[in-house]
């Protein structure tokens, strides 16, 4: 089997010092999704953690687990259901509610996107409280779908996202 060669995907991921906050270190993506390499080596690290899973719908995130989440739902031949922030979505939905540090907000998802049984691979671009993917877990349940695995490009480990995402299987193709 072909193997592409070994790639460290921390080189396109920067920091950005004090953004969107001062004290925040924001963990900017963009050199990546720039870079056609580094960008082929994630998506397929990412699917080779789900060969051999059956999946039937890969569900984004908005709005950065949209980049990958539609290579991967085209990599895959299925699929693509997109979650939305609150009134985005054109047709009928249902909503979860996630904790913020100050608050609450919620994110949607149309009610036909997932059929009773689905397999559903959930896309995020980064796992750090858990909260968003949590309430993405919600929708797909509600709508009778089985999560397979949360997928994600990267986790921020000392955040103990995957606590929240207990009795679901997590993968992220980098770690801090
Ligand atoms: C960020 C990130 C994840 C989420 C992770 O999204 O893209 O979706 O936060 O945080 P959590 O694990 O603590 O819930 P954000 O809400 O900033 O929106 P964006 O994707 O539209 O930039
Ligand atoms: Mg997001």
């Amino acid at each position: 089997e072909f193997k592409i060669k070994k790639m460290d995907l921390k080189k396109y991921i920067r920091d950005i010092q004090d953004f969107p906050k001062p004290g925040i270190v924001f963990k900017d993506i963009t050199p990546l999704l720039l870079d056609v390499d580094a960008r082929d080596y994630a998506l397929q690290q990412m699917l080779s953690a789900v060969k051999d899973k059956p999946i039937d719908k890969v569900v984004g995130v908005e709005s950065r687990g949209f980049f990958f989440g539609m290579l991967l739902a085209q990599a895959l031949n299925v699929g693509f259901v997109p979650v939305r922030k609150p009134k985005k979505l054109p047709y009928k939905t249902i909503a979860a509610t996630y904790e913020l540090e100050y608050g609450t907000d919620s994110l949607e998802i149309h009610v036909d996107a997932i059929s009773k049984g689905d397999k559903v691979l959930i896309h995020d671009d980064v796992l750090a409280t858990g909260g968003t993917s949590k309430a993405v877990t919600e929708l797909v349940e509600e709508l009778g779908g089985t999560v397979v695995q949360c997928n994600f490009l990267m986790e921020l480990t000392f955040l103990k996202g995957s606590d929240r995402l207990k009795g679901n299987e997590i993968y992220a193709a980098v770690t801090y």
